[in-house]
């Protein structure tokens, strides 16, 4: 595998854009954000701060909108509840309640002031990112890995540079972004393009883009001068196809399982394999044969 002359900037930051509608769970997020509506025991955010953090994050930048408050008091304390659980001994739930808090300083808030687009989302934390490498972690992707999807990328990018994404292999490209690999080395792989939603007999590979990635801070200033795409918003995919004229990019099939929570079928996906997978996972199986032995009944 080709080492990169200079070792690479450590990665430090991370950008979780939050600042969507989340229309397709409707009416759901009416009033709770998206990101808030638990898979299995916990919110969908905290599976992808707990990846950002085992894989070495330090701080992390939430790009939110309106009515997305709750996402930062999720993140802070909560005195009347500790105060509460305190006097009743519930330790174990107190317990609970203390791991979504993050170290002091190490998570900020920025508004998208209006919904313009994944990419311009990503342009918002260009002030609290600086002039060094970053990862964007798409919230609504959970991937069920070990270790960590972000982890396994942050190996591979401290031995390559450059930019990566993550990929995984679809049955369904013409949903997904994909991309057109130019050659392969193990896992991961050169690219030389991507394609938005390829008509499936046009697509270029099955490996979708799956919601995480490794960018350089060149790419902040091709989203300032990008120009609305796909669905008249301005697309993180535009600017990073014009990046990757300039510079490296490589994409990793990661080791695991994307679970898509953006809509109501993925939402449903995803809590049943983190209930499955965890310590509940007999009591959790032994439902679910018995409601699908009971469907329509
Ligand atoms: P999605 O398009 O999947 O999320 O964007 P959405 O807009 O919330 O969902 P629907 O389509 O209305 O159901 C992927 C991610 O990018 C964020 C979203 O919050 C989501 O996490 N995003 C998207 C922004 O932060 N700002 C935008 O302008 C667009």
């Amino acid at each position: 595998m080709a080492s990169a002359s200079t070792s690479p900037r450590t990665l430090r930051k991370a950008v979780l854009p939050v600042a969507g509608f989340g229309t397709r769970v409707l009416p759901a997020t009416k009033a709770i954000p998206k990101e808030l509506l638990p898979v299995f025991d916990r919110p969908a955010i905290q599976y992808v701060v707990d990846e950002a953090l085992a894989a070495g994050i330090e701080h992390i930048v939430f790009v939110t909108g309106r009515n997305k408050g709750a996402i930062e008091d999720y993140f802070d304390r909560s005195y009347e509840l500790e105060v509460t659980l305190q006097a009743k001994n519930k330790a174990e739930q107190l317990a609970e309640i203390g791991l979504s808090v993050p170290v002091a300083g190490s998570m900020s808030f920025v508004r998208q002031q209006a919904a313009l687009g994944l990419g311009h989302a990503v342009w918002c934390a260009r002030d609290i990112i600086g002039d060094e490498p970053f990862a964007v972690m798409l919230p609504d992707m959970l991937m069920m890995a070990k270790p960590s999807c972000l982890a396994q990328m942050v190996d591979a990018y401290n031995k390559v540079g450059g930019n990566i994404i993550a990929v995984e292999p679809t049955d369904t490209p013409e949903r997904y972004g994909v991309i057109t690999p130019e050659s392969r080395d193990g896992r991961l792989i050169k690219m030389k393009g991507m394609v938005e939603k390829p008509k499936r007999e046009e697509a270029p590979s099955n490996l979708f883009i799956s919601g995480r990635y490794i960018l350089q801070p060149e790419i902040f200033a091709l989203l300032e001068s990008q120009r609305p795409g796909a669905g008249n918003e301005i697309q993180l995919t535009d600017s990073m196809a014009r990046l990757m004229n300039v510079q490296k990019f490589h994409a990793l099939e990661y080791e695991g399982t994307t679970y898509d929570c953006g809509d109501k079928v993925g939402y449903m996906r995803a809590s049943a394999a983190y209930a499955l997978a965890s310590e509940h996972g007999d009591d959790v199986a032994a439902v679910m044969r018995d409601l699908l032995a009971n469907r329509g009944k």
